[in-house]
């Protein structure tokens, strides 16, 4: 089995779940709470801003009854203890990578506890509501909003995201559905350099047949199981 040196891991809502955050497309789950178009769009935060502002407040402040899991804890020690090269990538908002000890973790779609000032565009960070519609902390504009990735919007850092791809000898894929692009296609990207790939999933995803490897069932215990392999193997 050739040396693994340099790991590439995306992780989605799945990973949360078991700290009792709900994923977006399982039965229940927050797209049939809501509706995308209101939400997750610019046009929906034009249409009702007061919707929108309301919806990410509550999810904001409901991190504060959360925590971290096995799994977001067994990346962190893979990021302390793996001597290669680890770029974490999340489609998660939520802030329970750092919260389980991670410290280099890249929000593709922003996150939850950052606001982005529509004025000056300005990011920060932002624990606090933000219906009240206050002052942006960099040029005090009335103006701020959540600092989330709408659908039809560009995720963060993806050059940086395509160039690890690319380095990659695997790409791992925790907890998500595949449903989304850019994310969903990095499978296939990495699958062109010839890499190995491996997805963490409670069941079979849109991307499963991308990948070298599934093993299906909780993130909470097969991430802390294939963390032990690869750190045994290092
Ligand atoms: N362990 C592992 N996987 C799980 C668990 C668990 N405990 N619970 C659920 N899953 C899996 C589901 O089987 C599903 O495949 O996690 C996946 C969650 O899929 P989605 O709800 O579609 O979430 P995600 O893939 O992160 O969504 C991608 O879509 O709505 C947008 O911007 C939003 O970042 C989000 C993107």
């Amino acid at each position: 089995m050739a040396e693994i040196k340099r790991i590439v891991i995306l992780t989605g809502a799945g990973i949360s779940a078991e700290s009792g955050i709900d994923t977006f497309r399982s039965a229940g789950g927050l797209w049939e709470q809501h509706r995308v178009e209101d939400v997750a769009t610019p046009e929906g935060f034009a249409r009702n801003p007061d919707l929108v502002l309301g919806f990410y407040d509550a999810r904001r402040e409901a991190l504060a009854s959360v925590e971290p899991n096995d799994a977001h804890r067994a990346l962190a020690r893979l990021e302390r203890e793996f001597a290669g090269d680890l770029l974490l990538v999340t489609q998660n908002v939520d802030d329970l990578h750092e919260r389980g000890g991670s410290r280099r973790v890249l929000h593709m779609h922003g996150e939850l506890k950052s606001a982005l000032c529509a004025a000056c565009e300005m990011r920060s960070a932002w624990d606090a509501p933000m219906s009240d519609r206050p002052q942006c902390p960099i040029c005090q504009a009335p103006s701020l909003r959540p600092d989330v990735v709408w659908f039809g919007e560009m995720p963060y850092q993806m050059e940086r995201i395509y160039a690890a791809l690319s380095q990659a000898d695997l790409f791992v894929s925790i907890g998500t559905s595949g449903a989304v692009y850019p994310a969903a296609g990095f499978v296939q990207e990495v699958q062109r350099t010839g890499a190995d790939t491996l997805e963490l999933n409670l069941d079979a995803s849109d991307g499963t047949p991308f990948f070298r490897e599934a093993r299906h069932g909780p993130a909470g215990s097969l991430v802390p199981q294939w963390v032990d392999e690869v750190l045994a193997r290092a």
